[in-house]
């Protein structure tokens, strides 16, 4: 069809909305249950039932303007639909999915943020006076969906980036020291010896748990950490 007004365009992004949060209906109870961690699986599913009130929306809109909904399959919302099924398939389940699973909602949330700017722009300029604040109220639904999910998603992010430098540690200092008995997580080994010749018992050491990758000595045998977390 070619769109040569803003009725006509009107009449094609609305339906197309409506397919992208009747798939994403189908889609967030996969992603919930494929999120190890609580929080990001609540969200997914807070937000299911927001979509739900969101198509709900539209039907008001279509009814207050007398509109006849068109059959369309949104293209975009397909390809990320798709796109969550695929990191779900690749990624074991953990804190590495949950943070791939928040950015593709995330992506989710800019294409219907994008959406509803464009119908809440549309449907202010066409006066179509009673359906605005049903457009607005989802826009600041899938506002603030992504304003959640980026916290989370930076939560996670570090949750598995403290991990990461754990293991790490694990490996450096294994490979400075020579030592060939500590574990990721600190727990097991003997007194070890540490890049400055120094010992840190990994039962007691307070940075040891705190995931330090490597230490130098800076001015008079002043400390300094370099990645990782804890004190000098
Ligand atoms: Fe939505």
């Amino acid at each position: 069809m070619a769109v040569k007004a803003a009725a006509h365009l009107y009449l094609h992004k609305l339906p197309d909305t409506y397919s992208a949060e009747k798939q994403l209906i189908k889609s967030l109870p996969r992603m919930a249950r494929a999120s190890a961690d609580p929080q990001p699986s609540q969200a997914f599913l807070d937000h299911l039932e927001e979509t739900q009130g969101q198509v709900a929306r539209i039907d008001e809109v279509v009814e207050l303007l007398n509109l006849k909904l068109k059959r369309i399959k949104c293209a975009a919302m397909e390809d990320l639909v798709e796109e969550g099924k695929d990191l779900i398939d690749e990624i074991e389940k953990g804190p590495v999915l949950d943070v791939a699973l928040i950015g593709a909602a995330q992506k989710v949330e800019h294409d219907e943020i994008a959406s509803y700017t464009t119908l809440t722009t549309l449907t202010t300029k066409l006066r179509y006076t009673a359906a605005v604040p049903l457009l607005q109220a989802s826009l600041a639904e899938e506002r603030a969906t992504d304003e959640r999910l980026g916290k989370l998603g930076q939560a996670a992010a570090i949750k598995d980036a403290a991990a990461a430098g754990k293991a790490r540690w694990h490996r450096t200092s294994s490979r400075i020291c020579g030592e060939s008995s500590y574990s990721a997580g600190g727990v097991a080994g003997t007194r070890s010896p540490d890049a400055l010749g120094g010992f840190h018992d990994p039962a007691t050491s307070p940075y040891w748990s705190r995931g330090i990758v490597h230490r130098r000595r800076i001015g008079h045998g002043r400390l300094r950490r370099i990645g990782g977390g804890g004190l000098d």
